[in-house]
């Protein structure tokens, strides 16, 4: 079991965004081998080969997978979505492009950690009568590592300021090693700087209503001149799931 000890519904519902210290997020002892391999899984991620294309390099390595949810159940169904596609109004850089990444592994869609924190981030968005009413949520998730290394600046966010064109996103940071840099902003809609963290420890996260708010991250380089990484867990939420293929 994950329990969120923070009052992230109301703080969403007020600012359009809330972090909070990976301190918060208590896992059950049972969950903590799911933890373990979930972590581990970060080193099988594959290139990011859109954007090798459009840097040059190939530093961002991922898998994606999604999820319907069905909130009656509270259970959680892979879909069989494997494409991911963002406007090109929100999303300068790739916008308009159908970006098929590398899919999710078995072991992480029936990652008992994974389910378990997708339900518990859920639990915590502040939801309209009007979105309490709908039954089915599609879920996407991002496993996203940025690499840096002593002779490049690397980076995370090469859209700058965006947002993502989902209705909620979390951001799970789970782990970071001989980086600087990496601080996530969150900005209001007009790119002014509300606040910003530079995730440090597993769990650290932001909770972001992406319809009112943008976020960026800065660059990332070497410490020690040694090889580096930054790995992240992003999380869609979307009303609305119907588990078509494509
Ligand atoms: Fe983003």
């Amino acid at each position: 079991m994950i329990k969120i000890d923070s009052d992230i519904r109301s703080e969403l519902a007020i600012k359009g965004y809330e972090c909070l210290s990976g301190a918060n997020i208590s896992i059950s002892a049972p969950l903590l081998k799911s933890v373990a391999s979930f972590i581990v899984s970060y080193d099988n991620l594959q290139v990011d080969s859109y954007l090798e294309k459009h840097e040059k390099a190939a530093y961002r390595f991922r898998r994606y997978g999604a999820f319907c949810l069905d909130t009656r159940e509270m259970k959680l169904t892979e879909t069989n979505k494997k494409i991911f596609t963002q406007s090109k109004n929100i999303n300068t850089v790739y916008g308009g492009i159908d970006r098929k990444f590398a899919p999710a592994t078995d072991a992480s869609i029936k990652n008992v950690f994974l389910k378990q924190l997708i339900l518990a981030d859920f639990n915590c968005l502040p939801l309209t009568k009007e979105l309490k009413e709908i039954k089915n949520w599609f879920i996407g998730f991002h496993k996203i590592r940025i690499t840096t290394n002593s002779h490049s600046l690397t980076h995370p966010t090469p859209e700058g300021i965006h947002c993502d064109g989902h209705y909620f996103v979390v951001q799970h940071f789970i782990s970071r090693e001989n980086i600087i840099g990496g601080t996530s902003k969150i900005y209001d809609r007009k790119k002014k700087t509300l606040d910003q963290i530079t995730f440090d420890q597993f769990l650290d996260s932001c909770f972001v209503d992406d319809k009112r708010v943008m976020h960026s991250v800065s660059p990332l380089k070497s410490d020690k001149n040694k090889d580096g990484f930054r790995d992240m867990l992003i999380i869609d939420f979307e009303p609305r799931c119907n588990n078509e293929l494509n």
